[in-house]
């Protein structure tokens, strides 16, 4: 009698053991929380948005074509340098180091283009292109 005693005693144990463990998994449906936890990290990711990379046609450019073409074209009035292409503009510019690229110093320096300085989020956007090897991109 006492081994049957002992006997279900233990089997009641491991039944109660048993159902905790059953039990754990079931607490937290994974499937539930694991969105919860994957939404968190992409708005942190979001508000830090460092432009993987600056465009010349889609960036650069349109600027040039705004600011600059009037005149630096080759029927224009400073066609000596003229920006119309790449090619051209490459000619004027020391790819990784804006300061050193008159393309840039004259616009930093508020020579270029004559009625005024370019706004400063222009002038950051083409600093950085230069930085990044003033690529034909
Ligand atoms: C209103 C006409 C006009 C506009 C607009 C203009 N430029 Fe000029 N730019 C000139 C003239 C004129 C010269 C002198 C050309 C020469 O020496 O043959 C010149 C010269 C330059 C030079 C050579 C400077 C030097 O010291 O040798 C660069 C570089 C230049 N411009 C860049 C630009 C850029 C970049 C823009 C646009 C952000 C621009 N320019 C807009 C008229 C203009």
């Amino acid at each position: 009698m006492r081994i049957f005693a002992v006997a279900i005693f233990a089997f009641v144990l491991a039944g109660c053991g048993g159902q905790t463990q059953q039990a754990r998994p079931e607490a937290p449906p994974p499937g539930r929380e694991e969105p919860v936890v994957e939404t968190k990290p992409a708005p942190e990711e979001a508000p830090a948005p460092e432009p993987a990379e600056v465009s010349f046609s889609k960036d650069v450019q349109p600027i040039l074509t705004a600011s600059c073409i009037a005149c630096h074209s080759p029927s224009g009035s400073a066609a000596r340098y003229d920006l119309t292409s790449y090619d051209r503009l490459a000619r004027l510019v020391v790819g990784g180091n804006a300061d050193a690229s008159k393309f840039f110093t004259v616009m930093q320096q508020g020579r270029m283009p004559p009625s005024g300085k370019l706004e400063q989020s222009k002038l950051d956007l083409i600093r950085d292109w230069i930085t990044r090897g003033a690529k034909d991109n």
